[in-house]
Parts: C-alpha cells; sequence; structure tokens
C-alpha cells in the first residue's frame, strides 16, 4: 500500500509543485516539505520558486504573500480556514485613516495583514527584517506601523525612531507573561533564554535575546550556549531539534501554540494536492500590484 508521504512525493512530481512549511507547522508537515522557515524565508523561496504548482503550508497572509510575488503559479493553501487573528486585526479603511491624520510619515507594513493593507503601505516588513528596513527609511520622516504593535514598540525601541503603533497582536505571542518568563529560566538556569518580537515588552525585556524564528534557527548554531528556552510557537522545537540536534531546547511554555498553525496534516496536504481541497490563492488587479511593490521593496531593502 503507498504511504501518504509516498502518494505526496509522487504527485509534486506530477503537478511540479513544491511545498513550503513554517516552521510553526506540526512536525510531520515540515518533515515532507520542501522548504521550512520563516516568513522572510519562505517569501524569498516564493519568489525563486521553480515549479508551476506551491502548496503553502501555514496561514493565509503568507500564502497570499506567496501569490502577489508569483501571478503565474497556482499557491494553494490547504487548509482554508487557517487565518491570522493579527492580520485580520486592521483594514485597508483603517490604515487610510490613519495616513490622514500622520501626513508623511512611511507606512511600514508587517506582512501578517491582509494584502489590502499591503497595497496601501509604502514597504512591508517580517520580524526578521523590520530593523533592517526601517533603519534604511527616510530619517525625516515618522514612521506608522502596523499592524503588531509589539513588533512595532521593538522597532522603535531598538531603533530610536518616532512609531505609530496600531493596536494589533498576536494572540499567541501575548500569552509570553513575565511570571513565564522567570519561572521558564529558574527552571533552566543556564539557558540562553530568546523571544519573539511579537511577545510583549515586559516579556521580552527579561530575555536574553529577540528574535525572529529564522534568527532563532541560525543563532543556536553558533556560539557557547547549549540550552536554550524558546520563547514562540512551539513547532519551531521540531525545526531545531532537526537541524542542530546537538542542543537541547525548552519551550517557554506548551502553552504558546498557534491553534491556526496546527490546522494542516498529511492528510490536508495531500488533498490539497489532489486538488480535492484547499483554497487556491488568488489576489490580482491593482491590490495585487500595489502589494507586489511594497513586497518588493522590502526584499531589495533587506538585502
Ligand atoms: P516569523 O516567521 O517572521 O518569525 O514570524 C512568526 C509569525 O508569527 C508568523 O505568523
Ligand atoms: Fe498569526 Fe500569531 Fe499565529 Fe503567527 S503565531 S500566524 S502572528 S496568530
Amino acid at each position: 500500500m503507498t504511504s501518504t508521504t509516498d502518494e505526496i512525493a509522487r504527485l509534486k512530481k506530477v503537478h511540479n509543485a513544491i511545498i513550503l512549511a513554517h516552521t510553526y507547522q506540526p512536525g510531520e508537515i515540515q518533515d515532507i516539505a520542501d522548504f521550512v522557515g520563516d516568513s522572510y524565508g519562505l517569501s524569498v523561496q516564493a519568489a525563486a520558486a521553480d515549479a508551476e504548482v506551491i502548496i503553502f503550508c501555514g496561514v493565509l497572509f503568507m500564502a497570499e504573500t506567496a501569490a502577489i510575488l508569483n501571478p503565474d503559479k497556482k499557491v494553494i493553501l490547504p487548509v482554508p480556514e487557517a487565518g491570522c487573528p493579527m492580520a485580520d486585526m486592521i483594514s485597508a479603511g483603517e490604515l487610510v485613516e490613519l495616513k490622514r491624520k500622520y501626513p508623511g510619515y512611511t507606512v511600514l507594513c508587517y506582512v501578517n495583514s491582509p494584502a489590502e493593507v499591503k497595497a496601501e503601505s509604502d514597504i512591508c516588513c517580517t520580524s526578521s527584517n523590520a530593523l533592517t528596513i526601517a533603519g534604511k527609511l527616510p530619517e525625516n520622516k515618522g514612521i506608522i506601523f502596523v499592524p503588531d504593535k509589539h513588533l512595532g514598540s521593538h522597532v522603535h525601541e531598538q531603533t530610536g525612531r518616532p512609531v505609530v503603533l496600531w493596536e494589533g497582536f498576536c494572540p499567541t505571542h501575548a500569552r509570553i507573561t513575565p511570571a513565564m518568563v522567570l519561572a521558564a529560566k529558574k527552571n533552566h538556569p543556564r539557558a540562553c533564554t530568546m523571544i519573539h518580537p511579537e511577545a510583549p515588552k515586559a516579556s521580552r525585556d527579561l530575555c536574553d535575546k529577540i528574535f525572529s524564528t529564522g534568527q532563532m534557527c541560525d543563532f543556536v548554531k553558533e556560539g557557547p550556549h547549549t540550552e536554550f528556552i524558546i520563547g514562540t510557537e512551539i513547532g519551531i522545537l521540531h525545526t531545531l531539534n532537526h537541524r542542530t540536534p546537538q542542543k537541547k531546547y525548552y519551550p517557554m511554555s506548551d502553552q504558546i501554540t498557534c491553534p491556526n498553525m496546527r490546522r494542516g496534516t498529511l492528510e490536508t496536504t495531500l488533498r490539497a494536492l489532489k486538488r480535492e481541497s484547499g483554497l487556491l490563492v488568488n489576489v490580482s488587479g491593482d491590490i495585487a500590484d500595489k502589494a507586489r511593490g511594497s513586497l518588493t521593496r522590502m526584499l531589495e531593502m533587506s538585502r
């Protein structure tokens, strides 16, 4: 009998498809993906993809980004309901209103946002390149940062740039409390504590490193530390254990899970490849063109 993974491998060849998976995806999906990465790595991979079909195992804004950067390819999100609550906390109309209130400001938009919001922005960023990009924006202008107030405040703290924040946040990272950080540090006193910038400032301030998921994966390879407390979605422990198995990783807490990232299975991936289910992500017209401009500027400026 053919196993699900064999069938996925066969269908990938038949349809000239690749599978991209975020580091928060369940381990069984990461294991069959052609590329596992953070939001930035996946955008680069999507832009460079030499395939007709991209099966995007992640959430809607990521698949939308891939579709915008690849207008000639079919981008499929295996679980159509996998959205991101933070991305849904801002609309294009609300951003237009904010721009009216702060004329002349540069709009820096976290990729965790709808295509329509990217289209109304000057440039996008991910948590990997937010500081680099903010540091390159015109110094005589303020920055409107949407939608994540925590990443926006991190940008302000690290670059000293004036930043207008929007009240968006990630419900998963918002669960990382200072008490949780202190308890994890007490349990693992020798470990280096890493936290994602989507976490609140009071918790970030207690940690050794504030890193995107991609930066966490790179950092553990180098340096003297052998143990790490991981302050982000627990799916990344699979990536870390797979890529750098000689080090030890402890979740900040088992409660740090993103329900939307956990919806996918091997079965949903297979059904997406068979085109029995899944969402064919389509962004077209003016919105796609303008959003592509903001994303392309990000890719150029983060080099
Ligand atoms: P990164 O992949 O940029 O670290 O972002 C994490 C995240 O929450 C994506 O939804
Ligand atoms: Fe959205 Fe947070 Fe889930 Fe990332 S972890 S997809 S920001 S809800």
